[in-house]
């Protein structure tokens, strides 16, 4: 099978994952951040698979990127096309929607979602973590049975099952999702800095969310933070990173600092997380 698989990854999550299927695949890992400068994306493999996390579920879930990079795609109507959604919360509740969202945005582009997969990996997001009831190494070890099955599923490009049972269950979470979809507004032009009033919709709150995000006096300059940052969107001026406001909210800069620095409204202080198996040298393949 001759396949690319794209990924998006702040914290290492959708990285070990996508690495995972290229190695038994035999297919290419590439990054999204490195084809985001092309005006259209053609695909020679016959199959595509796309590997992200999933963000803010409840109001969208795609991170600004992958939807970017879906529609600079072009001729995706005859690919078999999969997509795996890395979630920290219930995947249920938050790959499901996500999901449906993206099946949708690739339909738009005349292309055609055939088989959707979510895997449960830690979190990043620390304010949410009561949200999850596995330690890691149980996430993990379910996490490699996962890739097997997605494996056997994409290896015979087969679509998947429960089409049915699914959209019943999206129909039954969409109005709570649309409760909740209010307060994650609110608490995205609290930290873009935006007054309450401010007509800027989600896809212009999130790149002003870095306006929240500070590196503090243990920062040493050593600029590991704009090497990680997939946007390109930190500048280090006077040996100190300066935020440029289009950010992703992936908080990869957050977590790899190596003296924990960077302050961030949704981290801990002092606390942080990468997947084990990835390094920052992978990280820095981003570009
Ligand atoms: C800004 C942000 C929002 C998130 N929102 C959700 C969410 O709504 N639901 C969920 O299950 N996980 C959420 N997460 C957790 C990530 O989806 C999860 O940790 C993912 O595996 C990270 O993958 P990565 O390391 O490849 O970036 C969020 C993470 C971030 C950074
Ligand atoms: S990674 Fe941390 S220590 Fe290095 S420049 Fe960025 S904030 Fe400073
Ligand atoms: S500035 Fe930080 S949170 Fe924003 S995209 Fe870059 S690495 Fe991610």
């Amino acid at each position: 099978m001759n396949t690319e698989i794209y990924y998006f990854s702040g914290t290492g999550n959708s990285l070990a994952a996508a690495r995972d299927i290229a190695e038994k695949t035999k297919g290419t890992l590439i990054s999204i951040p490195s084809v985001m400068d092309r005006l259209h994306i053609n695909i020679k493999a016959d199959s595509i698979g796309i590997v992200f996390p999933c963000y803010m579920a409840q109001l969208y879930g795609i991170p600004l990127m992958v939807e970017g990079f879906v529609k600079k795609l072009e001729n995706i109507d005859t690919k078999y096309i999969f997509a795996v959604c890395t979630c920290g919360g219930r995947e249920s509740f938050n790959a499901l929607p996500t999901l449906k969202n993206l099946g949708r945005l690739i339909k738009s582009k005349g292309g055609k979602l055939s088989a959707e997969f979510s895997i449960n990996l830690p979190m990043n997001n620390l304010n949410y973590y009561f949200f999850q009831d596995q330690n890691h190494e149980t996430m993990f070890k379910k996490c490699r049975k996962k890739i097997e099955v997605i494996y056997q599923c994409i290896a015979g490009k087969k679509r998947n099952n429960y089409r049915i049972l699914k959209s019943l269950f999206y129909f039954l979470i969409t109005p709570m999702n649309f409760l909740l979809q209010n307060f994650y507004i609110i608490h995205l032009k609290e930290k873009s800095k935006e007054p309450g009033d401010t007509k800027l919709t989600y896809h212009e709150l999130i790149p002003l969310t870095d306006k929240s995000i500070s590196a503090d006096d243990k920062c040493n300059g050593c600029s590991v933070c704009a090497k990680v940052c997939p946007a390109g969107n930190i500048k280090m001026t006077g040996n100190k990173p300066v935020w440029q406001h289009h950010c992703e909210m992936c908080m990869a800069c957050v977590e790899w600092c190596p003296v924990k620095a960077i302050r961030h409204w949704n981290i801990e202080e002092g606390k942080s997380y990468h997947h084990p198996d990835i390094k920052i040298s992978d990280m820095y393949r981003h570009h």
